[in-house]
């Protein structure tokens, strides 16, 4: 059942743990529904000039979840809610986004939030390289990579509005799960 509060949420969040497959998925629905799409990462590096990894070595992480709380706001300010019907823009946050509360706080009244839930070891098979993730590097063993996502998974339960398991799905299967949890959570309006 939507409660009123629901009806605010205009946007579409994809969460999760790095290699969910957030920015695929997103994607592909963007591309399924003729929405767009914004890549927190992909925005903040375009922004600052310099990648994800650089920002975390020369700035800091703190001042990364600054940046990510900005592009955010922009993301979900996004269109101009002048426009008299606006689609819902899809967002890929960052593994990491929701555990700033303020961004959480953001992101649970603009958007359905949606948890790409993976297992650690399925994750690590996605990503191939670990240097452009500088949490993976700072983490340095695969147990630690571990700990770090055990450590996130109840955020990530709490704060989503529905949740798709991504292990054993490819991208269009994960993309077809959502829609389905879409709809029957009562969010159809969303991809119409
Ligand atoms: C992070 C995940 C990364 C990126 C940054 C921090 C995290 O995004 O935002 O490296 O804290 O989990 P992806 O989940 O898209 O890899």
């Amino acid at each position: 059942m939507v409660d009123a509060s629901s009806e605010n949420k205009r946007h579409i969040a994809l969460i999760g743990f790095m290699g969910a497959g957030k920015s695929c998925v997103a994607r592909e629905l963007a591309k399924r529904y003729g929405c767009d799409r914004i890549d927190l990462d992909d925005y903040i590096e375009e922004r600052a000039g310099k990648s994800v990894t650089d920002i975390f070595q020369q700035d800091g992480e703190q001042r990364f979840r600054q940046m990510e709380l900005d592009a955010l706001r922009a993301a979900l300010d996004y269109p101009a809610t002048t426009q008299v019907k606006p689609k819902a823009t899809i967002i890929a946050c960052g593994g990491g986004t929701v555990t700033n509360p303020e961004s959480l706080a953001l992101l649970r009244q603009g958007a359905v939030i949606v948890y790409l839930a993976v297992q650690p070891e399925r994750a690590l098979a996605r990503i191939n390289d670990w240097t452009t993730r500088p949490l993976l590097t700072q983490a340095g063993s695969v147990d630690a990579v571990y700990a770090l996502a055990q450590s996130r998974l109840a955020l990530y339960e709490a704060a989503s509005d529905i949740s798709v398991n991504t292990d054993k799905r490819d991208i269009d299967e994960v993309a077809d799960c959502v829609v389905t949890r879409l709809r029957e959570a009562g969010y159809a309006r969303l991809l119409a």
